[in-house]
């Protein structure tokens, strides 16, 4: 079968090399699946140029790419709650990724049914981005009726996140570029805040969650606006020592995530509030709530631009320069 690998670390060029390797065989709790859509997201360009090796070390050559969608054509002996046929989903497991492939082999925990108003290519924009989500807000213990700010909310988590914590009974407040204002507000937002035109620490106060999507500077003034024992989770800030934990990496790695993230520690204690950072991992019960969730709202994710398989280097470099305006996909058809 062709899969696309990972066979270098390389900061400054990115290029999967194409290749034949045998189709793999499955273990009693994992499923064979065809694949028909792959989504391509920043994590791929930031495993090839090694960033996320001291969380997950791949050994090469690696068959690249985190996010699948696809037809069962094997099931293993222990696998009860899909069929041969069934169209899946899912974000593969942290340890044996590998969707840029005509067939990948994957756990069955991971996976959900895929919505049935979703076409393939636009299912493959659900796993990822849906499970950053539903994991920040587990790990916030977020409950209905409490406040959540999601910062730029505009962009491809926003669109997400926004209608996934509505269902949850949170309220919702974003900020983002004024442009996209009512596309935003009709996903549910209950206000929304023109970042180039307002400064929400001027308008906000006793939030009870932030989900952080643009790290940075930005990520000490969400803290500005929480309410004392809030809690913050950022996607693109620091990883912490309780990451480290969390992610049951060895001793020395949450010792170094600890010194790496004390900053944002020290400054969530002067808040009063709590710092969290999560990488994103598979989760097939979620994803199904998830499925679920959308079914009802038949939300539609945005697609910037689909590729074929073979032409997984472009949509890789697109995903790293170009300015997307939704998910870039690849298609096995
Ligand atoms: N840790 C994890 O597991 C994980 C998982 C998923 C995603 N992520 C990360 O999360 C980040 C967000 O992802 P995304 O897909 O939502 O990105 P995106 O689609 O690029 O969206 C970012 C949005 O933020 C807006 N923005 C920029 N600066 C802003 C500011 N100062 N205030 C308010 N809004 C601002 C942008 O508006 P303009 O168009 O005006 O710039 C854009 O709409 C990415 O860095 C991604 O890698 C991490």
């Amino acid at each position: 079968m062709k899969v696309a690998q990972h066979t270098t670390y390389n900061k400054n060029k990115i290029a999967l090399n194409l290749t034949e390797i045998a189709k793999p065989a499955i273990k009693p709790n994992q499923v064979l699946v065809k694949v028909t859509a792959a989504g391509v997201n920043p994590l791929d360009n930031m495993i090839s140029r090694g960033e996320v090796k001291l969380i997950v070390p791949y050994k090469l050559p690696q068959t690249a790419g985190n996010e699948v969608v696809g037809l069962i054509e094997e099931i293993g002996s222990n696998v009860t709650k899909f069929g041969i046929g069934d169209r899946v989903f899912g974000r593969l497991p942290l340890d044996s990724i590998g969707a840029f492939a005509e067939y990948v082999v994957v756990d069955s925990a991971a996976l959900a049914q895929v919505p049935t108003y979703l076409t393939d290519v636009e299912a493959a924009a659900v796993p990822l981005t849906a499970l950053t989500i539903m994991q920040a807000l587990s790990l916030m213990g977020a409950e209905a009726g409490k406040t959540i700010f999601i910062s730029g909310g505009t962009g491809g988590v926003g669109g997400m996140a926004i209608p996934i914590a509505k269902a949850k009974g949170l309220t919702v407040i974003t900020n983002g570029d004024g442009a996209n204002a009512e596309r935003v507000l009709a996903l549910g937002a209950d206000r929304f805040i023109d970042y180039k035109k307002e400064d929400y620490t001027d308008l906000l106060s006793n939030v009870d969650y932030v989900l952080d999507t643009l790290g940075g500077a930005e990520t000490e003034k969400q803290m500005s606006i929480m309410k004392k024992g809030g809690q913050l989770v950022s996607l693109r800030a620091m990883p912490n020592g309780e990451f480290a934990k969390r992610m049951n990496l060895p001793k020395w790695k949450q010792f170094l995530f600890g010194m790496v993230g004390r900053k944002f520690d020290k400054m969530a204690k002067t808040y009063g509030v709590h710092y969290n950072f999560i990488f994103v991992e598979s989760n097939g019960q979620q994803l199904q709530e998830v499925a679920d969730i959308f079914s009802k709202l038949e939300i539609k994710p945005s697609i910037d631009t689909v590729y074929p398989f073979e032409e997984v280097n472009v949509a890789l470099d697109k995903v790293a320069n170009g300015r997307s305006r939704g998910k870039t996909v690849l298609s096995f058809k």
